[in-house]
């Protein structure tokens, strides 16, 4: 209560400070006063008559805060009057320098890049590294080593854009390559996540885009299980989506994770209970993420022996989220860079 009358006498503050700026004449001068000193619609009187629903014990630091406000505007109403009845000059002379600035708009993260960071900043504290790699990929690390077979309808040009004149070079279709590049390059045990854009000839719709968002995860070391697999993503939902999430493991299909695995989580708004939730349909299952363990021929085509090594991966979609965790209801919205959209998420 006492936060929020705070926030809003803040708020009565820099409307003024932003009217007074504005002042041609006398007359709105003495609107503006009437308008926040008027004794019975006054914006401090009105403050003033909600002292009476403070809980006793804000009641002195709400009163002080209103008296400082009035002193303030009282001040600054002092001010603009004598700049007033000073020879007559220019408009401009109805500012008054004293006052301080009004604020300038502050921007903040896209939505997308907030949610990246906030999935890294939990990984890190797992103590994964990122790491991050390119766009434009080999076909070979997007599919062929990935296990993803020369007829797998994948690689059809309906899904995947290839680059003229490079038949080798596709832009990657998912930050599963990654997983490639950072085997071939680096001796286990790694660890690590790596997110970045991906893209597919998807018509843009309200749940698809040509360009999106992916987070890929990898950890390859001496016997990991399913358990680890199955604990590390949890730790990663707790902490993301809220402590009382629980997560559902479903049979999927991927051609380089062995078992794989579809990841659902309890509705974090609902739990489950409300049939007509606008966040899980009433279902109680938000489906967030790919995973498995990573299949043997992976980590063969990457020099790595299985007999020795294994791993599991997983990889989720940031749009998804943004879409799951915030509830925007069309993945368009979120390139269109509308500020009244982006605003809304602090
Ligand atoms: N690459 C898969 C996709 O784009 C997701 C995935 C990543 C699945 C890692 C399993 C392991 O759908």
């Amino acid at each position: 209560m006492i936060d929020e009358l705070k926030k809003e006498i803040e708020g009565a503050r820099r409307s003024f400070v932003h009217e007074l700026e504005h002042i041609q004449s006398p007359e709105k001068l003495a609107a503006v006063k009437e308008r926040f000193l008027g004794r019975k619609k006054g914006q401090v009187s009105l403050f003033l008559a909600r002292l009476k629903e403070c809980p006793p014990a804000d009641k002195p630091a709400a009163g002080q805060a209103i008296n400082e406000l009035k002193a303030f505007i009282e001040e600054a109403l002092a001010g603009a009057a004598r700049a007033a009845e000073a020879p007559a000059g220019s408009a401009a002379e109805w500012r008054d320098h004293s006052l301080p600035a009004s604020e300038l708009p502050v921007g903040r993260e896209h939505l997308i890049a907030d949610i990246q960071r906030r999935i890294e900043d939990i990984f890190l504290q797992l103590g994964y590294e990122i790491a991050t790699g390119p766009e434009v990929e080999l076909e070979d690390y997007n599919f062929t080593k990935l296990n993803i077979p020369e007829h797998h309808p994948a690689r059809d040009e309906q899904d995947t854009f290839f680059l003229e004149g490079h038949d080798d070079l596709v832009l990657r279709t998912h930050t599963s390559p990654m997983q490639v590049r950072y085997m071939l390059a680096h001796p286990p045990p790694l660890k690590i996540i790596s997110p970045g854009k991906a893209f597919r000839k998807d018509d843009p719709d309200a749940t698809h885009s040509p360009c999106f968002h992916q987070v890929e995860g990898l950890l390859v070391d001496r016997g990991v299980h399913f358990s680890h697999l199955k604990g590390t993503l949890e730790a990663f939902c707790r902490s993301f989506y809220g402590p009382d999430i629980v997560l559902r493991f479903r049979p999927g299909y991927f051609p380089f994770t062995e078992p794989s695995a579809e990841v659902d989580i309890s509705c974090f708004l609902c739990a489950g209970k409300n049939s007509d939730c606008r966040v899980c349909k009433g279902s109680g299952w938000l489906e967030i993420l790919g995973s498995g363990m990573v299949h043997p021929q992976v980590l063969r085509n990457c020099n790595i022996d299985p007999e020795e090594y294994s791993g599991f991966a997983f990889g989720m979609g940031i749009e998804r989220v943004a879409m799951v965790k915030y509830g925007v209801p069309d993945l368009r919205l979120l390139y269109e860079n509308d500020l009244r959209l982006l605003g809304q998420f602090g």
